[in-house]
């Protein structure tokens, strides 16, 4: 622009500085919603590498996690890099650590000064980056993002340096929750596997880890057992298999298990959750996937139930936005048992909704969204309950049963209304 030869030299390089400000500012809110969502973490990797070239006016960049004992850099995302093995390995000695640890943003490397930040043992040369900057949460060291050459070869400036160090704080963060939320469902994979060994996966041993799951805040506490007892006895009053009614138990016992990687504050947050607050919890059926999947259940569909449980029958729900023809009966079943008891329940934000209303309004959202031969299971327990002909009553006392059974009947009807189209088959 005309204006640029106007201006006096400082006042030009303070204009590009503000430039690339601007920019990294408009990559990290690029970045914002995906550095926070477990959902696919190399995607947010590669994301955090595109905005970090730009930042730095890289063509190479290659971002390492890090982790102790022992003390090693790997690898997460690369590019530009015309030989940069997958994954790189870079072991770190503790003068390492330590240098990366005090040092204040980014350095710049030269053949001599590289050998004080990184180790040559690994599988890539140090010589290849020529400006690292460590990822610190406080004093720990979560990671490194290294750049390698700039167009042309210039060397990086402190316009970069800036930038980076500005975008890296960011990138610090993103890598520590993943890494967290990764060495929690660890733990927890291997708990499950331990009591899948010993106790060869017992009711009783379930039902004490779903109670450990709804310990995470007090408003839900006994949502998974609940969902447990509602899934199997909706299965039991659609004929099924005693089998699968076990295996729905147990399903509807681990349905949140993900909830342990979610930040509890968001189970007490009174009102509605931002959408970036929405994602977070609504990770929690991907990570509850990871975490069931890599064990043995004598149920083979644990894990996609996990996965599953929040899809809706018109594509509306998560985290795949399955039709309902997609979706496997028994995840429908635990998604309804998931429902009714969240309605029935308080909230921190709402009284419980009574069983009457909550009825009316599965009904009401059917077969849009919930199966209806499993609401129709559903409205028969309930049935049951009204009438007294249930042994171990289907709703528990906490809830008062306010519904007549003609009421269950009517409303039992209008379903079928609606499914049939209110069509009449006559034998
Ligand atoms: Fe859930």
């Amino acid at each position: 622009m005309l204006w640029n030869f106007l201006l006096p030299a400082g006042l030009a390089v303070q204009k590009n500085n503000f430039r690339r400000l601007l920019r990294t500012v408009e990559a990290l809110s690029d970045l914002g919603p995906s550095l926070t969502a477990e959902r696919d973490f190399p995607q947010t990797a590669r994301a955090m590498i595109s905005a970090m070239l730009q930042a730095g006016g890289a063509r190479e960049a290659v971002l390492f996690g890090f982790s102790d004992k022992p003390s090693l850099l790997t690898s997460i995302a690369a590019e530009g890099f015309a030989l940069m093995p997958e994954p790189a390995v870079i072991p770190l000695l503790p003068k390492h650590v330590h240098a990366l640890v005090s040092a204040r943003g980014p350095i710049i490397l030269n053949s001599s000064s590289s050998e004080n930040f990184l180790s040559s043992n690994g599988n890539v040369a140090p010589e290849l980056f020529k400006c690292i900057a460590p990822l610190r949460v406080g004093n720990k060291l979560v990671g490194l993002v290294a750049l390698g050459r700039r167009e042309g070869d210039a060397l990086y400036d402190s316009e970069e340096l800036d930038a980076l160090d500005l975008l890296c704080n960011y990138v610090a963060v993103a890598m520590q929750n993943h890494v967290l939320a990764q060495t929690l469902a660890q733990r927890v994979s291997e708990n499950l596997r331990l009591l899948a060994s010993l106790h060869g996966f017992y009711d009783t041993a379930l039902e004490a880890f779903a109670a450990a799951i709804d310990i995470k805040h007090v408003d839900i506490h006994g949502h998974s057992l609940r969902v447990g007892r509602y899934a199997a006895a909706i299965g039991e009053a659609m004929g099924m298999e005693p089998g699968d009614v076990a295996a729905l138990r147990s399903a509807g016992y681990l349905h949140d298990i993900g909830k342990v990687a979610v930040d509890k504050r968001l189970f007490g947050k009174p009102g509605s959750l931002d959408p970036e607050e929405f994602r977070e919890m609504a990770d929690h059926t991907v990570v509850g996937h990871q975490i069931v999947s890599g064990v043995q259940f004598p149920w083979p569909r644990i894990p996609e139930i996990v996965r599953s449980h929040h899809e809706r029958g018109d594509g509306s729900g998560y985290p795949d936005g399955l039709l309902m023809n997609d979706v496997p009966i028994p995840v429908r079943i635990v998604a309804l048992a998931d429902t009714f008891d969240a309605m029935t329940s308080p909230r921190p934000y709402r009284e419980p909704l009574s069983v009457g209303s909550t009825l009316s309004e599965i009904v009401r959202l059917s077969p849009q969204k919930f199966d209806p031969n499993a609401v129709q299971g559903l409205l028969l327990q309930v049935r049951r309950d009204a009438v007294g002909s249930n042994r171990t009553p289907f709703v528990e006392d906490r809830i008062s049963l306010n519904i007549a059974p003609a009421d269950v009947d009517h409303l039992a009807a209008t379903l079928q209304h609606k499914i049939t189209h209110g069509r009449l088959y006559l034998a």
